[in-house]
């Protein structure tokens, strides 16, 4: 590994075993997905159209704060969204897209993931949202999410997947896992046919300020 790639390693290893981790768990599969984590100058991002299994820390690409890509590897196709959210969200320190069934499922529907159980909470507020469509890799689909996204951990890219931003990396995972599982819950409950009830504002928000008792932080 050369010098400049062997920087931040602890982090390009934290990223690569997060990606194996979203494989083993059945949320990404293959190259689909990506992952980012906030550094002192700028973050990492893993590569484009790389298998996970094969990923080594030098694979990993360097986005400077000055917009600059340090690395062997080109880096995601998805670097516009990471960008916009890590400008945009100085509270995120790590960022995971996945691909996952129910998540998409979901998106496709066109729909955010109502309140159906008092966990959607943790995503920061009353759902979690569907950001518009728009072409991959594109600065108008890095809008509608960073809209989206505002005042959430969380949101839907519609017919295209999920996105979760986090304090670190395990923080965003464990974040990720709720979400698919939020998103699996709300497709069941559809699928009854039978119109649901929806938690209503006033006792989400007496949820959320339980988890702040809890010790959760809430989204700035
Ligand atoms: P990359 O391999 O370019 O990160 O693309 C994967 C993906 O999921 C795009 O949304």
């Amino acid at each position: 590994m050369t010098a400049v790639s062997s920087r931040h390693l602890a982090f390009r290893r934290e990223i690569i075993a997060t990606c194996r981790q979203l494989g083993a768990l059945g949320l990404n599969q293959g190259t689909s997905g990506n992952v980012s984590v906030r550094v002192a100058d700028g973050f990492l991002l893993t590569p484009t159209s790389l298998d996970y299994e094969a990923m080594k820390p030098a694979d990993i690409v360097h986005v400077r704060a000055d917009g600059t890509c340090v690395g062997a590897r080109r880096p995601s196709s998805e670097l516009p969204f990471h960008r916009a959210i890590m400008d945009a969200r100085p509270d995120v320190r790590a960022i995971i897209h996945t691909h996952s069934t129910h998540a998409t499922a979901v998106s496709c529907l066109r729909r955010g993931i109502p309140a159906l159980h008092y966990l959607v909470a943790l995503f920061g507020g009353a759902d979690i949202r569907c950001a518009r469509y728009a072409t991959f890799g594109t600065d108008a689909l890095s809008r509608n999410l960073v809209r989206a996204l505002a005042g959430r951990r969380a949101a839907l890219l519609a017919n295209h997947g999920l996105v979760v931003v986090g304090d670190n990396l395990a923080h965003a995972l464990s974040l990720t896992v709720e979400a698919e599982q939020l998103a699996r819950l709300c497709l069941a409950t559809l699928a009854t046919g039978v119109k649901p009830a929806v938690l209503g504002p006033a006792e989400m928000a007496r949820v959320a300020k339980r988890f702040r008792a809890y010790g959760y932080r809430p989204v700035p």
